[in-house]
């Protein structure tokens, strides 16, 4: 079935349960949905309704009380450490809200710093694969820059590039605009959907809805459950278009084709 093919992340019945001493926290109690490859999603939800505990399963930093979670196929919960390691550095790109730069080192040398991790390059390579990270994210003229020496924006781009830079097939950003202004945010987002349009799955958690709008898919979170699931921004655009079209031709409602298009 060509749909299970493209999923690149299912999730089925994910729950996670925290321990507190003698009391749980049940921070997802029963989510399931699929994210195919190349889509742009975002997800919203009130502060502590689990969207960071579910990020954390998606990225493979974390595990699941009970569930199921396939990443391209790979039941993650099965997957011994080590190989859970591998697929996450090789895989995944994660930006947070705080930009964790190393603040002694240049933009190039924080971007490069995974590189090292993986082995296998020369400085030389890892510099230049960290350059055009940079020159991806617009900071060409950075690169020298500590952190200190850029602004908020940049900083969040210096991240960004830095998760780039293994090739990660999946973007995980869980509020990557929370410590910026908002027009600063737009632009992030912004620089989110050109990745996306270069074919990179994106997931961005924010609690913003003119963030959220910039994706085409909105998962909604509530005390542990998956609320909404729903077309948004350019996404909703062409189905509302699409079912106008459709609605036109077959002489329908355009509600009811509306229905059929999404
Ligand atoms: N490490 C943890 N230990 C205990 N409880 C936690 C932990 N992390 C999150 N929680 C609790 O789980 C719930 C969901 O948290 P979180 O996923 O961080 O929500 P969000 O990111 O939507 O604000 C909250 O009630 C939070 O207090
Ligand atoms: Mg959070």
């Amino acid at each position: 079935m060509p749909e299970r093919k493209n999923a690149m992340i299912r999730v089925r019945d994910l729950t996670r349960t925290y321990q507190m001493g003698e009391f749980e926290v049940q921070a997802l109690r029963g989510v399931s949905f699929d994210i195919r490859r190349g889509e742009f999603v975002a997800i919203m939800g009130p502060s502590g309704s689990g969207k960071s505990t579910l990020m954390n399963l998606i990225g493979c930093l974390d595990t699941a009380t009970s569930g199921d979670y396939l990443l391209d196929g790979l039941p993650i919960e099965a997957l011994d450490p080590a190989l859970l390691a591998a697929i996450r550095n090789r895989k995944i790109g994660f930006v947070f809200q705080q930009f964790h730069l190393l603040p002694r080192a240049t933009a190039l040398q924080n971007v490069a710093l995974p590189l090292a991790y993986r082995g296998g390059l020369t400085r030389d390579e890892r510099e230049e694969r960290a350059a055009t990270a940079l020159q991806r994210v617009g900071l060409a003229d950075r690169m020298g820059h500590r952190p200190s020496e850029l602004s908020g924006g940049q900083q969040q781009r210096v991240a960004i590039a830095r998760a780039l830079v293994n090739g990660p097939a999946l973007l995980l950003a869980d509020e990557p605009t929370g410590a910026l202004d908002s027009r600063t945010g737009e632009e992030i987002m912004a620089l989110f959907g050109e990745l996306n349009a270069d074919g990179m799955t994106v997931v961005v958690v924010t609690h913003e809805a003119g963030v959220a709008r910039q994706a085409h898919r909105l998962l909604e979170l509530r005390d542990g459950l998956l609320v909404r699931d729903a077309p948004i921004g350019a996404a909703r655009r062409t189905a509302g278009s699409l079912a106008g079209a459709v609605a036109r031709r077959r002489r329908l409602p355009v509600r009811t084709a509306w229905r059929r298009a999404v």
